[in-house]
């Protein structure tokens, strides 16, 4: 998979950079709804929150910013299989807080495992899609650490979702810089703070870095589209690349798993999030049978309802939209909810599941590679899995 994106590298360093510019977050600021903000800041602590209103300007812009990429480098190209639809389906992600949170609470295990050795702290995010974790990385490990310099590098070949990612941050006003295929990191100058977003299969990028430079790796159901060789061949890979004591936290889909959700149980649920906190967490539909080539012929469960503690916060998000009478607003949510499970029955079949990552470092040749204790709780579909580099 290596360099398939076809970019020449030709071009001038400075040709090749796109800088974040003022205006561009700007853009955002005065239309971002305070109040609103502030409500499901307390309702969803930690977790942004990207207002419905907005999606047909955020693909808007999305589309604009393609278009300036496509100017700025040769050869960018759209990879099918993370292409425009990619932003549609992620958008809808942020716009709910439940499967957030998961990516949100692997995030602060990451930071809790950090432990840097100077005054720079440097994460590669592998497959940021539409920023959502990018957001969370940069802001959750910043107030962990308010005395370090923090550089996040997100990694993903598709141009797509760097331009959605690009939207998030702006959106946020965090700067950005934008950078292609072949790039040591340690070449890249970066004044403001900004979060390098660079075009790359994770592979090719990881190969080029410097060894023992950074101090942690995450991402968010990112790496889980990796196959099992290649998953191996990046920690052979980032074993150099990662400082002494460098941390890896992922997570996935778990194929085993799909959700359809009852929008009856899910309307009832956001008009009295109580009714959720009495319910069985979990509640089952017809199962399915696995295609996955890591689980052929296996049992696919299907959740039909559920009342965990990710999903108590979409119901009482919806409950407070619904006392303000936000009902335009929450059933383009209820779609978005929609899209959302639907990419959990379209994706999970491709996904090597985070369990299985723990399995494979079992093996004599990752003995570097130290499972974490202590690894959040996730909901059913969903796994995780921490490391520890011990060189
Ligand atoms: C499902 S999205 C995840 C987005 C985000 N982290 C989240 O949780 O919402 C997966 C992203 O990984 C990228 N990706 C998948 N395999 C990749 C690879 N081998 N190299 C680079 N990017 C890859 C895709 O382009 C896509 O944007």
């Amino acid at each position: 998979m290596e360099n398939n994106l076809n970019i020449q590298d030709t071009a001038s360093f400075d040709q090749r950079k796109i800088t974040s510019k003022i205006e561009r977050q700007q853009y955002w600021l005065g239309k971002r709804d305070p109040k609103l903000e502030e409500v499901y800041s307390k309702i969803a602590p930690d977790i942004p929150l990207v207002n419905v209103e907005h999606r047909e300007l955020f693909i808007k812009k999305c589309r604009l910013y393609f278009e300036e990429l496509v100017k700025s480098a040769e050869g960018v190209v759209k990879i099918d299989r993370w292409d425009e639809f990619e932003i549609v389906r992620m958008f809808g992600k942020g716009l709910n807080p439940t499967s957030l949170k998961t990516t949100l609470n692997n995030i602060n295990f990451l930071a809790e495992n950090l432990k840097p050795d100077g005054d720079v702290i440097r994460i590669v995010e592998y497959g940021p899609g539409s920023g959502w974790s990018t957001l969370m990385l940069r802001r959750q490990i910043g107030n962990k650490f308010p005395d370090k310099r923090i550089e996040i590098y997100s990694v993903d070949m598709s141009p797509h979702s760097v331009v959605a990612t690009q939207n998030s941050l702006d959106y946020y006003q965090i700067p950005w810089q934008t950078e292609f295929v072949g790039i040591d990191v340690s070449k890249i100058t970066n004044s403001d703070g900004a979060v390098t977003l660079l075009i790359d299969d994770f592979l090719g990028f990881s190969k080029k870095q410097p060894d023992n430079f950074f101090d942690g790796f995450f991402s968010s159901h990112g790496t889980a589209y990796l196959s099992e060789v290649e998953y191996g061949q990046l920690f052979e890979i980032i074993k150099n690349k990662g400082k002494q004591g460098a941390i890896f936290v992922a997570d996935s889909l778990d194929p085993l798993y799909t959700v359809d959700l009852d929008t009856f149980h899910l309307v009832m649920c956001s008009i009295n999030p109580k009714l959720a906190e009495k319910g069985k967490e979990y509640e089952y539909g017809k199962s399915l049978v696995s295609n996955s080539k890591y689980f052929p012929g296996k049992e696919v469960k299907k959740l039909i309802k559920v009342n965990n503690k990710e999903s108590m916060l979409f119901y009482n998000w919806n409950h407070y939209l619904l006392s303000k009478w936000k009902i335009k607003y929450i059933s383009q949510m209820l779609k978005s909810m929609k899209i959302t499970t639907d990419v959990i029955e379209e994706y999970r079949e491709d996904v090597y599941p985070s369990y299985l990552v723990t399995k494979l470092l079992e093996r004599a040749e990752f003995s570097n590679w130290k499972p974490l204790e202590g690894l959040p709780e996730c909901p059913l579909y969903i796994t995780n899995c921490g490391f520890k580099l011990e060189k």
